[in-house]
């Protein structure tokens, strides 16, 4: 990636289909992009680089009700618009004492069952999956259903059909818990957007189901990743827990370092734009790469060392522009808070096995781990 940045801001990129489009990877031109309303995120006119066989419900197709993230304004705003005053830097303050409850609890329980343990199972996926449920209002009972229709969702190796059944099962879950909150008023996310009359109730299901899986499939692929990242680098990991103050730059550098969201962002010029002196013409397909934005040495020095020191703010992990990552004050919080519990809390953490055997998620829209043996 940073070889590719090294020849040009943007590059031609042949598509599976045979046709021809854009890979963008510098990081000034990938955040201009993002934040040009004449590149449309509309779905139905998506194109990408990895599609899945079969006829996918979120490419090619006009947006789901709800689903945000393949709509222009002013559909998009009107989505999005509730929901601002919830992951609010300050709403998001409120929320980190519940937060750090849910981390120690799952710390403790892990610490009392004793070594090895799956770090995964026992803490990256728990952890972010209790906490949205709550936020929402979700029962956290129904975690195994929506835990493995998610990741059937963001996986790139199922088909297109297998994708189309997870949502179903999603959506009827959300509507059911839409429908009830109309008997049952509440307080919770799904509560207020019931009880604020301005969408339809098919749309904050669709909303509702946006939510819970992003927002627990991607911390918990961070929380995992991040963890094996630390174990990987046991100088950054001693420079943390010499100085806890590290914390919150060192979530940044692994967010970076990472860039978890790896599959390439989505975008169609709805006319003709030069960039860069290259002209990208109305309809033709745009990629847009965060890691390899997240790796341009323009934008940091020596971009693919992880150092926990350095000033990483400004990278494109949570995307950029009228899009940007709706959870990403939680996600920080989330990733401060677990972070920080398990280096402190566990002195003499390390791999279980060897790094080569830790079953990496590739085959996830959002990278991660599978699974991570650990021992202390
Ligand atoms: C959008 C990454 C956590 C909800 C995005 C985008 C990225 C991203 C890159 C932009 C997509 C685009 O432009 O097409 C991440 C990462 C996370 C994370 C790396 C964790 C480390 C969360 C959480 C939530 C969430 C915790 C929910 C509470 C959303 C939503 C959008 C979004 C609703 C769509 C926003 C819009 O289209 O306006 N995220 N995310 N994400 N994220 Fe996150």
């Amino acid at each position: 990636m940073t070889r590719l940045n090294g020849t040009a801001p943007l590059h031609r990129l042949r598509y599976p289909d045979g046709h021809v489009g854009w890979l963008i990877t510098r990081h000034s031109l990938v955040r201009s992009v993002l934040a040009d309303p004449r590149f449309s995120a509309r779905s139905e006119l998506k194109r990408v680089p990895a599609p899945r066989p079969g006829a996918d419900p979120f490419i090619g197709e006009p947006a789901l009700p709800g689903w945000l993230v393949d709509m222009d304004r002013p559909e998009h705003t009107r989505i999005r618009r509730p929901l601002s005053g919830r992951f609010t830097m300050r709403a998001v303050d409120r929320l980190r004492p519940r937060v750090q409850e849910i981390v120690d609890d799952h710390l403790r329980a892990m610490r009392e069952t004793g070594p090895p343990a799956d770090l995964v199972a026992s803490f990256a996926l728990p952890v972010p999956s209790l906490t949205i449920c709550e936020l929402l209002g979700v029962p956290y009972g129904s975690r195994a259903g929506f835990q493995r229709a998610s990741a059937v969702l963001f996986s790139l190796e199922v088909t297109a059909e297998q994708a189309a059944e997870a949502m179903a099962e999603l959506d009827a879950l959300l509507l059911d818990l839409v429908r009830h909150r109309h008997r049952h008023p509440s307080d919770d996310l799904l509560g207020k957007l019931v009880a604020d009359g301005g969408l339809g109730d098919q749309e904050i299901a669709g909303l509702g189901v946006l939510l819970l899986t992003a927002g627990h499939e991607t911390t918990a692929g961070m929380l995992g990743l991040g963890t094996l990242a630390l174990l990987t680098h046991p100088g950054q990991l001693a420079a943390l827990r010499a100085d806890p103050g590290l914390l919150p730059g060192a979530v940044e550098e692994l967010l970076r370092y990472l860039t978890i969201f790896h599959f390439g962002v989505p975008r169609t010029p709805l006319e003709d734009v030069e960039l860069e002196g290259r002209l990208i013409r109305a309809g033709e397909s745009v990629t847009l790469s965060l890691p390899a934005a997240n790796r341009d040495p323009e934008a940091f020095d020596d971009p693919d060392v992880l150092d926990v020191t350095r000033r990483a703010r400004g990278h494109v992990a949570f995307g950029y522009g009228m899009h940007q990552c709706v959870g990403q004050n939680l996600a920080r919080a989330e990733l401060e808070i677990g972070l920080g519990a398990l280096v402190s809390g566990f002195p003499g953490l390390e791999l279980a096995v060897p790094v080569e055997d830790v079953p990496l998620a590739a085959d996830s829209g959002f990278y991660g781990v599978h699974a991570l043996p650990v021992s202390w």
